[in-house]
């Protein structure tokens, strides 16, 4: 496998480069108003609550203006919140309560794709073929069906949109005549931006402007990967998963040359290996690096401490890695982690292989385990097979043990906030709550699902709104508002009263305290700006996973037997149900469980 030829460089030390940052679905997370939808009042109100978590920062996904086609990724005005959320003015009370707080602000920014409600859109409908308005978006004609017939009833290429169907759509003109075909790699409603078009570079880098004004700390880029196109939209026969960037198709290397799109930088790497085969024309295209040095400019002007994490399913981790040259993004999702299930040789080469490739860059690893597009990893974990990748259970699937899925989950998080670097929580994880995976299919808002027929059960499960209070309505979903709240937008499975937060706060050994008390562990010993050392007795290929950072012992144990615990330490922290008091007579690690240990 071929490193990228870029300069190393120390790593940096601001206050990204350790920060647990946590993930906040607005639709999900608090309602403050009572209409059974989260908002941006509700996060507000449960600041406290996150503060005394001891996370660093907080992750807004997408509260702007828009029609909600996919939870908010269909944005139709960057500018303004959707009122469901709230107003502008809430916004900013909530940013400076952070601050105040000492929390920072990251928000989503979409720029692959607008909503096809937002206002360029409409003009791009109403326009004629060829004019400025159309060349904003990926317009193009049709290809006859029967060659030479002029009908262009078949689409221009052969692309399937992530979310299931064709990544084309068909407009009527303004005659009423059948007409151009528009690219949207994700759903109908969600066309794609021309990134050839001066005037959406322009506009884009102006949204980042507006929000760094207002005082953001960063960004968080949702498919990063994806805004430039090869030339010529080439017909491509490999298959895009949910999970974009993931392909179903067999791996093999690339054609040796350049990659295809590729722009004339001499610093960028030849693409070696590809993972996907034959490579995505719509994904991972060298070009893209260009955006991201722009934007770098950008923020550079606001100081220092702005910064912008990747949302890019891009492998191997020497091409994701490209991402975060000191002259691009500050970070990126690591994803090989999230996917690597619950298993220590996948985990162990995920973790050696993502510190590597960080490490050539100069830029901190990041860790994360869920978020708003997969199965929650307590559930995942608690699947037959521990490293499968679901997309979505539904009633008729294979259940999870939830306890067993549980357990696991806590002792990866143990894991995961041991780890150099920075970590992502997603909200509820804390809570310990799993996917709900018996959701009926009337109550399903995501557009896979719709796109699929069903094929896909897709991503409401992990977004249903949390339990602050187990005996209110809605498990405390409202809790804050004084009033008869309306029913939560995705109803809560049964499981969610006892883990309601107020049932776990204070609580010995529950999920909540745990993840408090491994935070404040992280926090003291400094880990996330550590290093990791493989302990002597690391052993992936019979489940335990062993690691040194600062004085630290982690041990993880995946396998099948307890494993002991090294003569000369003791648990400081561990994942497992018995109470602190008997930490001192462990003498082994039972399975699905980790510890923190320190010397006598
Ligand atoms: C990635 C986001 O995380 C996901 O929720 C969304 O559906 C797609 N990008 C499209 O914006």
């Amino acid at each position: 496998m071929s490193k990228p030829s870029v300069p190393a460089s120390a790593p940096t030390r601001e206050w990204w480069a350790d920060a647990v940052v946590y993930q906040i679905y607005p639709r999900s997370f608090a309602d403050g108003n009572g209409d059974g939808m989260g908002d941006l009042r509700g996060v507000l109100d449960r600041l406290p609550y996150l503060e005394r978590l001891g996370v660093d920062a907080i992750w807004l996904s997408p509260f702007y203006k828009s029609p909600q086609a996919d939870g908010g990724y269909d944005v139709a005005d960057y500018r303004q919140v959707d009122p469901l959320f709230g107003a502008l003015e809430d916004f900013d009370a909530m940013l400076q309560e952070a601050h105040r707080r000492g929390l920072k602000v990251i928000v989503d920014l979409v720029p692959n794709h607008t909503s096809d409600e937002h206002d360029w859109f409409r003009a791009a409908l109403s326009a004629p073929p060829g004019s400025p308005e159309r060349d904003r978006y990926i317009f193009r004609p049709g290809q006859d069906e029967v060659p030479g017939s002029g009908d262009g009833n078949r689409a221009p290429n052969n692309w399937k949109s992530i979310f299931g169907g064709a990544a084309w759509t068909r407009v009527t003109e303004a005659d009423g005549s059948a007409g151009e075909w528009y690219l949207h790699l994700f759903d109908t409603k969600q066309p794609d931006l021309n990134w050839e078009n001066q005037e959406v570079r322009d506009e884009m880098r102006s949204v980042l402007r507006f929000w760094l004004d207002r005082g953001v700390d960063g960004f968080r880029v949702d498919v990063a990967h994806g805004m430039v196109k090869e030339q010529g939209l080439p017909d491509w026969d490999g298959v895009a998963a949910m999970v974009e960037g993931t392909s179903e198709v067999p791996r093999e290397p690339a054609p040796p040359g350049d990659a295809p799109g590729a722009h004339t930088d001499a610093e960028e790497p030849h693409r070696a290996v590809s993972p996907v085969y034959p490579p995505s024309p719509f994904f991972d295209q060298d070009g893209v690096h260009e955006i991201y040095r722009d934007w770098h400019r950008v923020l550079s002007e606001y100081g220092s401490d702005r910064m912008m994490v990747a949302e890019a399913w891009v492998e191997p981790a020497e091409r994701l890695a490209l991402y975060v040259r000191q002259d691009e993004m500050q970070q990126a999702f690591n994803f090989d982690f999230l996917m690597a299930g619950w298993d220590a040789e996948r985990m162990a080469e995920a973790v050696d292989a993502s510190l590597k490739a960080a490490e050539g860059v100069g830029a901190p690893c990041t860790w994360v385990l869920s978020n708003h597009d997969t199965v929650r990893h307590s559930t995942r974990f608690g699947l037959t097979d521990p490293t499968t990748f679901p997309k979505g259970i539904a009633g008729d699937d294979e259940q999870p043990d939830t306890a067993l899925g549980l357990a696991r989950a806590r002792a990866a998080t143990m894991v995961e906030l041991a780890l150099p670097g920075s970590a992502y929580l997603y909200q509820g994880e804390e809570l310990g709550l799993p996917e709900h995976t018996t959701l009926p299919a009337g109550a399903r808002q995501d557009p896979t699902f719709f796109r699929t027929q069903g094929a896909e059960t897709g991503r409401d499960g992990c977004r249903v709104p949390l339990p602050w209070a187990a005996d209110k309505p809605g498990y405390g979903f409202a809790d804050s508002f004084q009033g008869e709240p309306a029913a939560p937008w995705l109803p809560q499975p049964a499981e969610f009263g006892p883990l309601a937060a107020d049932q776990q706060d204070g609580e010995e050994g529950s999920t909540l305290e745990l993840y408090r008390a491994a935070l404040t562990f992280r926090s003291a010993r400094h880990l996330g700006t550590g290093s990791l050392a493989w302990a002597e007795v690391n052993a992936p290929d019979s489940g335990l996973l062993a690691f040194h950072n600062r004085d630290v012992l982690v041990l993880a144990n995946m396998g099948f037997a307890s494993a002991p615990i090294p003569e000369g330490y003791s648990v400081a922290l561990s994942s497992g149900p018995e109470p602190v008091a008997e930490w001192e007579l462990m003498h082994e690690v039972p399975v699905d469980c980790a510890v923190y240990l320190v010397r006598n």
